[in-house]
């Protein structure tokens, strides 16, 4: 049984500088413009995003139960942590930075001590890139490794032919695009099958869908659907990053790829990988990248296959409710 603190991140708001609110309706439009601007400043100093998409997402739309931890110092925000809402199990899992000139001052421990008073059960740590800093800041906090999220990169031109050329669908399975305002419900249910034990992409509601669709990025000519006569049976959605975002070039993603366990091992994941690739590729982008868990091991068999390799890893840090 794990031991827990119990209470709300507010309850470590005597820590000098310190504002964890619940929700984003407790932050100012300042703290979040400045929250987003230290993203940015973060990114660039460490060339990796602190944050992963729906991190960036809650701090612009909200999210039911989250919280937001700001440090100031001298008034300027120098310190931030996302904490997202409680699992079943009262697990809370949190990002977190602190401005480049700002650190080894004990900002990121007084921001993980307000989030551990915040959390009932484990509270989880994402370490985008596991930079050497973030390993050894995980270590002295009595953090584990549990999770390894991997990034993979293939190039799509040059080095991997094999994978511009999709096959021909299976008998009775047809590949369309995703047509926003009428294939969401489908789509969500299809999505809940396909990642029914994933810890975050499985439990994704029209909300979070909705976000995406309202993004500058999002294009449903690359949002593919498989269908047979029993309905969407998998998919493939592609997003296109700006250049700056994963080195000096616009670069592609398979920012999910999924398939109904009812019809898996059928060759379809292979098929609707190949399709997005495809696009990408015609879209005229020389990389792609991706994310994967390190232990689906079939994923990450079928992504070496087309070419794929490892390009960094993410780090999902744990520690049990005790004090840092
Ligand atoms: C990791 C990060 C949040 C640490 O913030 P910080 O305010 O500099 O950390 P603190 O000053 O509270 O450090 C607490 C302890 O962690 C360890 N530590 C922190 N950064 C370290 C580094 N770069 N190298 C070695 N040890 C480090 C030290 O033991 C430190 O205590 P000490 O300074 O008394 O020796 C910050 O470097 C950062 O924003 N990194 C980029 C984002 C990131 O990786 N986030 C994931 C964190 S798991």
């Amino acid at each position: 049984m794990a031991e827990t603190n119990e209470g709300s991140p507010a309850a470590a708001a005597e820590l000098t500088g310190i504002a964890a609110v619940t929700g984003i309706a407790g932050l100012t439009e300042a703290d979040r413009a400045e929250a987003l601007a230290l993203l940015r400043a973060v990114t660039e100093a460490d060339g990796v995003s602190p944050v992963s998409e729906s991190g960036r997402l809650a701090l612009m739309h909200g999210r039911a139960e989250e919280s937001h931890v700001i440090r100031r110092e001298a008034g300027k925000l120098v310190g931030y942590l996302y904490l997202g809402p409680p699992d079943e199990d009262q697990n809370r899992a949190a990002e977190l930075c602190v401005a480049p000139p700002a650190r080894r001052r004990g900002i990121g421990r007084s921001l993980i001590e307000a989030a551990l008073a915040g959390t009932a059960g484990a509270l989880r740590v994402w370490a985008h890139g596991s930079l050497p800093g973030a390993e050894q800041f995980a270590a002295r906090l009595g953090f584990a490794a549990i999770r390894e999220l991997r990034l993979m990169e293939a190039p799509l031109t040059g080095g991997s032919a094999s994978v511009l050329t999709a096959p021909q669908p299976p008998e009775g399975v047809e590949i369309s695009t995703f047509r926003p305002g009428e294939d969401e419900d489908a789509w969500l249910a299809l999505n809940a099958r396909a990642f029914a034990h994933h810890p975050e992409q499985g439990s994704w509601t029209l909300d979070d869908l909705a976000e995406r669709e309202a993004e500058p990025w999002f294009d449903p000519a690359g949002f593919f659907l498989a269908r047979s006569a029993e309905g969407l049976i998998g998919f493939h959605w592609t997003k296109v990053h700006p250049a700056g975002a994963y080195g000096p070039d616009r670069v592609g993603e398979i920012y999910v790829l999924g398939v109904d366990p009812q019809a898996g091992h059928r060759g379809l994941g292979r098929l609707l990988a190949l399709v997005g690739l495809q696009h990408l590729a015609q879209s005229g982008l020389g990389n792609v990248i991706l994310y994967v868990d390190g232990d689906n091991t079939a994923a990450v068999r079928l992504y070496q296959s087309l070419g794929f390799g490892n390009r960094a890893v993410d780090t999902m840090y744990e520690r049990r409710g005790v004090k840092a």
